[in-house]
């Protein structure tokens, strides 16, 4: 926990969080070419090619420079933190979790670029489980199926404070030529009881999902298949804020319900060397009070601008939501 929590916030004081995203900070070594004998061999040589300049690791450590600065009180990350998935990238991300912030204070979801293709789960999510499980949660064991397990642990719920971290996963093992993700029945079922039984109601609920939930900034190549299902639960039982990746793109979209209008978020890559607007390398920062009877989310986007080799506060916009729906 950073020092304003140590010091104890006021009530009415915000909740500050950061997201992150599409960090794809590993480097693909010496892969063995019998984990490469599937999809992997498109990621593999689009990471040769291209991936590898469009990603860097010292644009990422920027970041968490900035942020450690900005005293945040917790980090939230939306998935691809690697390529192609391979054991020993999870590790890379691993050691690199441990460097920014302890478990409790850093909540994780998977990107489609982490689950390229099936693994065994302690080949692969395993290292990173006590990012992602939710508060007091534990894993069913007897299985080692990666898609299989992902799918038993979500939605995971984290509360900290007065704001309840709801993730989603979407990763799921995608035909070649495609980054769609989809959100598996089980989760949904799951989700629909949660967010009809009032457990939440006092808190702001904030969904994370790799995914755009919206089609309004996503090829039919890259979208969420049964974003449908997921919208139509939404506009029933209304969250405070999506948080999604995925499309390395800074972009903004909602979704109507009865009494407001959910915000949907994306952001761009966090460790992008792309200059171009809406795709430089990007982090943001929430700040979300609770009034009488609304949240004030305070949305902050920090963008990397190459020629002073720093991360600048750029845009910011303001939404505010009713407490109760
Ligand atoms: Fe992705």
């Amino acid at each position: 926990m950073n020092e304003s929590s140590q010091t104890g916030r006021q009530a009415n004081e915000s909740f500050r969080f950061v997201q992150l995203s599409d960090l794809h900070l590993s480097t693909i070594v010496s892969p063995n070419p019998i984990h490469l004998i599937n999809k992997r061999i498109l990621g593999y040589l689009s990471w040769l090619r291209k991936r590898r300049h469009t990603h860097q690791r010292w644009i990422l450590d920027l970041a968490v420079e900035e942020i450690h600065r900005l005293k945040v009180d917790h980090y939230a990350i939306t998935g691809d933190l690697t390529h192609i998935g391979l054991k020993n990238e999870f590790e890379q991300a691993s050691q690199w979790l441990r460097s920014v912030a302890s478990a409790n204070d850093l909540t994780l979801i998977p990107g489609n670029h982490d689950l390229y293709v099936n693994e065994k789960w302690h080949r692969s999510f395993a290292l990173w489980e006590k990012y992602m499980l939710g508060d007091n949660q534990t894993r069913d064991e007897r299985s080692d199926h990666a898609l299989k397990q992902l799918n038993q642990l979500y939605p995971t719920i984290r509360m900290r404070k007065n704001i309840a971290f709801i993730g989603l996963s979407s990763a799921f093992d995608a035909p070649w030529f495609r980054a769609t993700g989809k959100v598996d029945q089980q989760q949904l079922t799951r989700l629909h009881k949660l967010l009809s039984s009032k457990t939440l109601d006092s808190y702001c609920k904030v969904l994370l999902i790799h995914h755009p939930v919206t089609m309004t900034h996503t090829p039919l190549r890259k979208c969420l298949l049964n974003r449908d299902k997921l919208i139509s639960l939404l506009k029933q039982y209304p969250v405070d804020l999506i948080l999604h990746g995925h499309g390395h793109n800074s972009c903004y979209d909602s979704i109507d319900c009865a009494n407001n209008k959910i915000p949907v978020v994306g952001m761009s890559s966090s460790s992008s060397t792309n200059q171009t607007k809406n795709h430089k390398a990007e982090f943001l920062l929430f700040d979300i009070t609770q009034n009488t009877q609304s949240w004030m989310i305070n949305k902050q986007s920090y963008t990397f601008d190459m020629r002073q080799k720093k991360f600048i506060a750029t845009t910011r916009k303001e939404f505010m939501l009713p407490t109760t729906h």
